[in-house]
C-alpha cells in the first residue's frame, strides 16, 4: 500500500511539473507574439495611442470638467510616520497644534459661497452647516436659489433633510408645514387658517460665479455691497474645480495674496518635479517659477487687488509668462484673471468657514472654448500650487503681531483692510470655540 501511494504521488509530481513547463511556455509564447506584433505594427499602435490620448484630453477638457479634491488630513502631514498608525499620528499632530493667541473673529461679515449652482437643481434641497449656522438651501420652480434657517419653528425638524420644494415654498418633512418665499408659513395640513407670525428666518442670498452665496453679518445689516455676475463666468465654458479643506483661520487664506515674500519661497519649485528644488544644479534645466506681486486696496472699501507676474524660467529664458490680476471681493471671494500667450482664463475662489478654524476652499476655472485644454490643465496646476500653501496653513499658528520686515509691508496693509469685515458684535473666537453647538 505504501509503495502504491509513493508511485501515485510520484506520478502527480511529474504531471504538475509538466503543467508548469507548459504554462511557462504558453506565457513566453504569448509575450513573444505580442512583442513581435508590437514591433511589426509599431507606428500603427503609436498612432492609436496618440489618438486615444487626444480624445481623452478633448473629452476631459470639453465634456467632463476636472474635479480634484483633497481631504483635511491629505496635505501637510508627509513628515509623520507612515504605516498603520498614521491616522493616529495625524490626529495627535492636529490636537497638539496651537493656533496662536488674539485670533480675529472666525466669521467676518460678507458674502460666502454655500452651494455650487450645479449641485442645486430646480426642486433641489441642500443642507449646509457653515458660519456657525445650520442652513437649508433650496431652488424653487422659478429657478431662484433661497437660503433659510434649517430648523422648523414648529417642532424643530431640519427642513434640508427630507424637506420638499413646492413651487417656491419649502415643506417641512415632519408635519408638512409649508413656508413661502419670505419665510412665512403659508400652509398647515388640516388647518384652514394659518396663525399669523409663524415664519422661518430667510437669509439674503445671490447666485453668481457658479455658486449660491449667503450674506452673513454679525450686526444683522442688509448686504453692504452686491456683486454682479462676471462676464467671463457667464460667457466662457466651465473647465472644472479643485476643492480643499484647510485647518486655519479664514484671514490666513486671502493674506497669502499680500504675502509677496512667500511666492518665491513656496511656489518657485517646478510643478513638473520637485527634483529641481532638492538639487539646485538641476533648477535651470528643469525650470522654475519666478513671481513678483503687488497688493493694493481697490476703489470701493470692500475691494482689493493683487497684480502678479509669473515666469517659468529654463536656462534664463522665460518660456511661459503669465500675468494674473486677482480681484478680492470682500473676505471670501476672489476672481483671478489669467492672461498668457495661449489665451485668457479665470479662476473663481471661494472660502467658506465650515467651523471657526476649518475653511472649505473651492477654485472653479472658466475659459473660452478654444482654450479649454489649458483651462482643464489649470485646475490641476493651480491645485498643486495651492497644496503647497495648504501644507503650511494646516500646521502654522496665527501670529497677531508679526516681526514685519520691509517686504511684508503688504501684509500689514492687508490686515488693516481686512479688519473692516469684523464688527462690534462679531462672535469672538473664544466664544465660537467654547460653544460651537447650541446644546
Ligand atoms: S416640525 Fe416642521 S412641521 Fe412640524
Ligand atoms: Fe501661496
Amino acid at each position: 500500500m505504501a509503495i502504491k501511494d509513493f508511485t501515485e504521488n510520484g506520478k502527480n509530481c511529474q504531471e504538475t511539473k509538466i503543467d508548469k513547463i507548459t504554462l511557462i511556455n504558453v506565457i513566453f509564447g504569448a509575450i513573444f507574439t505580442v512583442l513581435e506584433f508590437a514591433f511589426k505594427y509599431f507606428k500603427l499602435l503609436l498612432l492609436i495611442l496618440i489618438v486615444f490620448i487626444v480624445i481623452y484630453v478633448l473629452y476631459k477638457s470639453y465634456c467632463s470638467p476636472v474635479f480634484y479634491s483633497k481631504e483635511l488630513s491629505d496635505v501637510g502631514f508627509d513628515h509623520l510616520p507612515k504605516g498603520k498608525d498614521r491616522s493616529f499620528h495625524v490626529i495627535r499632530a492636529q490636537k497638539s497644534r496651537r493656533f496662536g493667541s488674539k485670533l480675529p473673529p472666525p466669521y467676518p461679515n460678507g458674502w460666502f459661497s454655500l452651494v455650487e449652482s450645479r449641485d442645486l437643481k430646480v426642486g433641489g434641497v441642500v443642507a449646509v452647516n457653515a458660519l456657525g449656522l445650520n442652513l437649508c438651501v433650496y431652488r424653487g420652480e422659478d429657478g431662484t436659489a433661497r437660503v433659510v434657517d434649517a430648523y422648523c419653528p414648529h417642532l424643530g425638524a431640519n427642513l434640508a433633510v427630507g424637506g420638499n420644494v413646492y413651487g417656491n415654498c419649502i415643506e417641512c418633512p415632519f408635519h408638512l408645514w409649508k413656508f413661502g418665499e419670505n419665510g412665512q408659513c403659508v400652509s398647515i395640513p388640516d388647518t384652514n387658517t394659518v396663525p399669523k407670525g409663524i415664519s422661518i428666518k430667510t437669509h439674503p442670498s445671490m447666485e453668481i460665479d457658479g455658486s449660491v452665496w449667503i450674506w452673513y453679518d454679525a450686526e444683522g445689516r442688509p448686504p453692504l455691497w452686491t456683486v454682479d455676475e462676471s462676464n467671463e463666468t457667464k460667457n466662457w465654458g466651465y473647465r472644472g474645480r479643485n476643492e480643499f479643506y484647510v485647518n486655519a483661520h479664514i484671514q490666513e487664506i486671502p493674506e497669502n495674496g499680500a504675502d509677496v515674500a512667500h511666492l518665491n519661497a513656496v511656489h518657485s519649485a517646478s510643478l513638473l518635479t520637485d527634483v529641481g528644488h532638492k538639487y539646485q544644479f538641476l533648477k535651470n534645466i528643469i525650470g522654475h517659477h519666478n513671481w513678483s506681486a503687488e497688493w493694493s486696496k481697490g476703489e470701493a472699501d470692500h475691494l482689493a487687488q493683487i497684480k502678479i507676474a509669473h515666469q517659468y524660467i529654463i536656462m534664463k529664458y522665460d518660456v511661459f509668462p503669465i500675468d494674473v490680476t486677482a480681484h478680492q471681493i470682500g473676505p471670501a471671494h476672489v476672481r483671478l484673471y489669467f492672461s498668457c500667450p495661449l489665451g485668457p482664463m479665470i479662476i473663481i475662489q471661494s472660502v467658506t468657514p465650515v467651523t471657526p478654524l476649518l475653511q472649505k476652499v473651492v477654485h472653479r476655472v472658466y475659459t473660452p472654448n478654444y482654450n479649454a485644454i489649458l483651462g482643464a490643465a489649470l485646475v490641476i496646476m493651480e491645485a498643486y500650487q495651492f497644496t503647497r500653501d495648504v501644507a503650511i496653513w494646516n500646521n502654522k499658528r496665527y501670529v497677531s503681531s508679526p516681526a514685519y520686515v520691509k517686504s511684508d509691508k503688504n501684509i500689514r496693509a492687508f490686515r488693516t483692510w481686512f479688519s473692516q469685515f469684523y464688527s462690534e458684535t462679531s462672535l469672538s473666537m473664544r466664544d465660537a470655540m467654547q460653544s460651537p453647538y447650541d446644546w
